[in-house]
């Protein structure tokens, strides 16, 4: 077995490689002055089972292009099993056609990992599940509720109510809420006029007096979650935590989750989180 990481966290890739006693393996990273990148495998990987560790965090492309040449560089030497480990799966969002003439960019990406050479795949929190099947190899789709349950059940928060913040996610906030002593479930009416821009309308469910925990798979720009934590305030929630697996945390989200609106976010390291993105209430679980 050899563990390998790609740049977009290697600390993350560190914790894994300490979790499971090895050391990461040698690899050469540079970049040609035009910008084209060269991987090199510094050690001998034949016949080996070989796990790459690499999120496709922003610069999405840059990781994405570094983890198709990590997995091209691997089955060319020979590698017996290849693993794609992908803590946070770019391009997720683009897992439909919602308008005519438009990619579905997550189904392209995982015809990209396959064709690279990749055997099987180690997802986490897909944005919709359904993305493992546009895979033809075996996939493992694996979850950061366990860290976060944990956590939120040490809290012993009183009068817990789990708040979808948008209709796609109630699935998510249901099997949360059921893990959370089969808390109350309330479902956030969310539409969205143009790309990264969320307005939320509506609130189903009692969230009155009652400490309400936002849950999501992602928080990008943060307009979703901290929509819907306003929107919580007003209907007169108390206290409103937030909750998701990945920190993706594009402008403006540092200004939206710092201003006030939450007790705590709750976040995972399967992005790293930047200097500048971090904030007095943010909490970082590991998933490693
Ligand atoms: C959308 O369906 C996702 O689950 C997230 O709610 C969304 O991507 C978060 O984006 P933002 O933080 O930019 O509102």
């Amino acid at each position: 077995l050899r563990l390998f990481s790609g740049s977009a966290n290697i600390q993350l890739s560190q914790e894994v490689a300490r979790y499971v006693g090895m050391d990461l393996g040698p690899m050469i990273r540079k970049r040609f002055a035009d910008g084209e990148l060269y991987v090199q495998i510094q050690e001998s990987i034949r016949g080996c089972d070989v796990y790459l560790i690499q999120p496709c965090c922003q610069p999405v492309n840059d990781h994405l292009m570094e983890l198709l040449i990590m997995v091209d560089a691997c089955r060319r030497a020979s590698a017996r099993q290849v693993t794609a480990v992908i803590p946070y799966y770019g391009y997720a969002r683009a897992d439909r056609k919602t308008a005519g003439r438009e990619s579905i960019t997550a189904k392209l990406v995982a015809n990209l990992i396959t064709e690279a050479g990749a055997n099987r795949v180690l997802a986490m929190d897909l944005h919709s599940a359904q993305i493992q099947g546009y895979f033809d190899i075996p996939f493992d789709h694996v979850y950061g509720s366990p860290v976060l349950l944990d956590y939120l059940a040490s809290k012993e928060l009183p009068d817990l109510v789990v708040v979808s913040p948008d209709v796609g996610g109630v699935a998510r906030a249901r099997a949360f809420a059921k893990k959370l002593n089969d808390a109350p479930l309330a479902i956030i009416d969310k539409r969205r006029h143009a790309h990264n821009v969320a307005e939320v309308l509506n609130i189903i469910g009692d969230v009155k007096g009652k400490t309400a925990v936002l849950v999501d798979d992602m928080i990008d720009t943060g307009g979703t979650i901290a929509e819907g934590a306003r929107l919580l305030r007003e209907e007169g929630a108390r206290q409103v935590y937030a909750c998701a697996t990945h920190a993706v945390f594009s402008p403006p989200a540092m200004e939206r989750l710092s201003s006030g609106l939450f007790e705590e976010v709750i976040v995972t390291n399967t992005i790293p989180i930047q200097e500048n993105n971090r904030f007095p209430q943010l909490v970082v679980l590991s998933v490693a």
